[in-house]
């Protein structure tokens, strides 16, 4: 990526600045006479910064999305009522931002270039009253040359106007300007935004080509580009003087390249420098890594001439309770529990994905499936991307790939989800037409789309086109789809959508779609799913035996706001049960499940359900003498499970059916209280690992504990603190919810909580909010000056719990 990306002010070379125009931003959603020229009067609007997402404060309330409609992507026939679709936040209507920015090193010579890295949505940009530009699409990146309406040595003003018409998502899309807008100055004879584009297309151990094309606007110009590794040493330089059309291209060689992989996530860098005579005029760094990808019919998908299966998760943007509102540590927050789950592929499901998630997959080490569309020409819902596609689709493809190309970790792009173009021969011809653009801009990856029409597909050749077939669960489509296609392989672009709610158990555990309960969850048995979808196991078996099968795309990562089957047409619920974490971020117990076999570094002993079943203030009756089903998620092939010292017999993975060949399940077990224990067994027979699970006593105190103590001290950077009810012994106690308070102080504030309950109507931004499963989750953000954060949590009956947090200047 270029230098879009680096945090407020900063000079590169002393040639171009980019400011991140972050803070005080006005912002009101009442339309205003003049509001978008230079001599209005916004003192009364809210003062907000950006990344901003006007909806995420609520309230909740169903009539905002309410829609009578048959979801026809879903199978349904008949229109019914459904609510919480798009998460019931007021995200429709239409918001106004403006912000008065410096720039100081703005004179005669220098161009000035406003760019945006997602705005919900159809912007419409000003700048001292002048109308610069507009975008349609809400997840774009876009960017307005402003050089000739800002005014040196004054402040310039910007406003944007946004609008979000209702039934224009499936999803929670957040609203406002909820990632980067930046200002940048250079000179006018400079390398082009998104200029340079890098490849390596050629590797070996000894030596790799990398491949490195800059557009400038400098007719006269020569370009030195060093390449720079992870330890700040330069080990290539190339300087051109030959340019073609706009476009430098230069081949440098790197001795002995450290390669890319998520294993060893290393990154190079490219100084790129333009010079006019003996002056610098320009200077940009990208990021790059050194990696080759293939897709073969015989050897699948390779990474670095090594086959591997993908072992991704699809991940709508919001990030539950900060909403769209893209925030890096919340991002890599999720990433660091993927990771440990054994997590390896990304798909930004079903738009272009923020740039900081991009940059921290490449430094972390992710693999990435970027999509664009969930639309095409044919409708979904009534204001979707269906309206803009022909006038504006070929843009926002070329911006996708020209803005995020450089990315290592980006191994293919998606062209679309489940677009219902895929029927019929005209849907085949545009797939082929996407997909060309795509190849103009990068002739480096493929392209896939997420089929769920597979017979379709098929009978019309849209499947055949594309370069990567992609199916959408359907898994007994899988071998008809395979002979049918050419392309001799496929990858599960969508899997499983199983349902499932943190810490809730049903009784008797039976497998079942669609399946509905009175209190609007499901069960963390794992073995709920919808009448299109199917189970983690069913998944398991197609990438397990089948070579053709390159990889699966989880269906999700984490839970999202909005979309809450099985239970859109019930209220409350509002947001997503299909994550394999919760929206705050905590695992589910299918997280176990993954990760028994995505995680081969670490063994994995994970007993369900909670132990607390007997009769009190959440259960009339107690489950004493109940069977209660005892699932383990685990890494060995076999385990004993003891319930108070007693054993319910060894149970080994089997091949009976997919779940006896990935859990392993004790069905008869009868409850009683007490402790129930399970030991594992290694490849030699011997015990190798054990873990237990006790039924808690009375709710005694809170506990507290953060993803990290010590925090970045820039008012953006957070710790995520969970807390628990817990026994005096330390016990989750599971079934005791009440409501908690939060204060902090210090060089901190309160930036929201979530408990991931999908039927939770309490705003995510005030400093009180029940517990679901004895748990949630306080984000506490640091201010901008250094020192220390008090956390202080308190419920009634309990011992409070305390936690201090450090923020350092880096
Ligand atoms: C898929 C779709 C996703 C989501 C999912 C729920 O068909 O691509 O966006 O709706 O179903 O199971």
């Amino acid at each position: 990526m270029a230098l879009c990306c680096i945090p407020f002010l900063v000079s590169v070379g002393q040639v171009r600045s980019i400011q991140v125009l972050s803070e005080g931003w006005k912002f009101s959603r009442l339309k205003q006479e003049g509001a978008l020229g230079i001599s209005f009067d916004d003192k009364t609007w809210q003062t907000v910064s950006v990344p901003h997402d006007w909806a995420i404060y609520g309230p909740f309330n169903k009539e905002i999305d309410k829609q009578v409609v048959a979801i026809e992507q879903n199978g349904e026939k008949a229109a019914t009522e459904k609510t919480g679709r798009t998460g019931s936040l007021p995200y429709i209507g239409e918001g106004w931002y403006r912000k008065e920015f410096d720039l100081l090193d703005f004179k005669a010579g220098k161009k000035v270039i406003l760019l945006f890295e997602g705005a919900m949505s159809e912007p419409q940009v000003y700048v001292n009253g002048n109308k610069v530009g507009e975008w349609n699409y809400g997840y774009s990146y876009f960017y307005f040359d402003i050089t000739n309406q800002v005014i040196a040595g004054r402040k310039n003003l910007l406003a944007v106007h946004l609008t979000n018409k209702g039934e224009s998502s499936r999803w929670y899309p957040g609203a406002g300007l909820y990632r980067k807008v930046s200002v940048i100055v250079k000179d006018n004879e400079s390398i082009d935004q998104w200029g340079t584009s890098i490849t390596t297309p050629s590797v070996t151990a000894g030596e790799a080509k990398v491949k490195v094309k800059t557009r400038v606007s400098a007719p006269n110009s020569f370009l030195i580009t060093d390449i720079i590794d992870d330890g700040g040493n330069r080990v290539a330089r190339d300087t051109i003087r030959k340019v073609f059309n706009n476009e430098f291209e230069q081949d440098l060689a790197v001795m002995q390249p450290r390669l890319w992989s998520p294993e060893t996530p290393v990154l190079y860098k490219a100084v790129s420098r333009l010079y006019v005579g003996n002056e610098l005029k320009d200077e940009v760094h990208t990021s790059f890594g050194i990696r080759t990808i293939s897709y073969t019919a015989d050897k699948g998908f390779q990474l670095n001439g090594v086959t591997r299966k993908f072992k991704g998760v699809c991940l709508h943007h919001d990030l539950g309770p900060l909403g769209a509102a893209v925030n890096r540590a919340a991002l890599k927050r999720q990433l660091q529990i993927l990771k440990d789950m054994g997590c390896d592929a990304i798909r930004s499901s079903h738009n272009m994905p923020s740039l900081e998630q991009l940059e921290l997959c490449d430094e972390m080490g992710f693999m990435f499936l970027a999509e664009s569309f969930d639309e095409w020409v044919r409708p979904k819902v009534k204001n979707g991307y269906h309206l803009y596609f022909e006038k504006d689709m070929e843009q926002d493809v070329v911006n996708l790939v020209q803005a995020t190309r450089n990315h290592p970790s980006i191994i293919m792009w998606s062209a679309g989800n489940e677009v219902p173009d895929q029927y019929g021969f005209e849907g085949a011809k545009r797939a082929k037409r996407i997909q060309d653009i795509f190849h103009r801009e990068d002739p480096t990856r493929p392209v896939t789309v997420g089929m769920d029409q597979v017979q379709n597909a098929m009978k019309y050749g849209f499947g055949s086109v594309l370069d990567i077939p992609g199916l959408n669960y359907r898994l007994k489509l899988y071998e008809e789809a395979y002979k049918t296609f050419p392309q001799g392989f496929l990858l599960g672009s969508e899997t499983a959508s199983t349902v499932s709610s943190r810490g809730i158990y049903k009784f008797p555990v039976v497998k079942a779609a669609q399946k509905q309960y009175d209190d609007h969850q499901s069960s963390s048995y794992d073995l709920e799913y919808c009448s299109w979808s199917n189970l983690p196991d069913d998944d398991f078996v197609m990438q397990d035996d089948k070579p053709w099968v390159i990889g699966e795309f989880v269906w999700t990562g984490f839970d999202y706001l909005g979309e809450p089957t099985p239970y859109d047409d019930k209220w409350p619920s509002r947001s997503s049960y299909f994550g394999i974490n919760d929206l705050a971020g905590l695992p589910k117990d299918r997280y176990y499940l993954y990760r028994s076999r995505w995680n081969t570094q670490s063994p994995t002993l994970h007993i369900l359900p909670h132990w607390n079943w007997s009769a009190g203030k959440s259960l009339e009756k107690g489950r004493e003498g109940e069977v209660t089903p005892v699932f383990v998620y685990t890494s060995y092939d076999s385990a004993e499970l003891f319930v108070n010292g007693k054993s319910m017999g060894i149970q080994k993975k089997n091949n009976s059916t997919p779940q006896n060949r990935y859990r392993l399940m004790w069905n008869d077990v009868k409850y009683e209280p007490g402790a129930i224990q399970v030991v594992a067994f290694g490849k030699d027979g011997k015990p190798a690992a054990e873990h237990t699970v006790a039924t808690a006593g009375k709710p005694h105190h809170l506990k507290l504990e953060a993803d990290r103590t010590s925090i970045n001290a820039d008012g953006a950077d957070m710790s995520f603190v969970t807390v628990s009810i817990v026994d005096k012994n330390g016990n989750l106690c599971p079934v005791s919810d009440q409501s908690l308070q939060f204060s902090v102080k210090g060089n901190g504030v309160f930036k929201a909580v979530c408990n991931g309950d999908a039927t939770s109507l309490e705003p995510f931004h005030l400093p009180t909010m029940k517990t679901f499963g004895g748990k949630l989750v306080v984000l506490v953000q640091a201010l901008k000056t250094a020192g220390i954060i008090r956390l202080e949590v308190n419920g009634s009956g309990l011992k409070g719990g305390q936690l201090s947090l450090k923020t350092v200047n880096l």
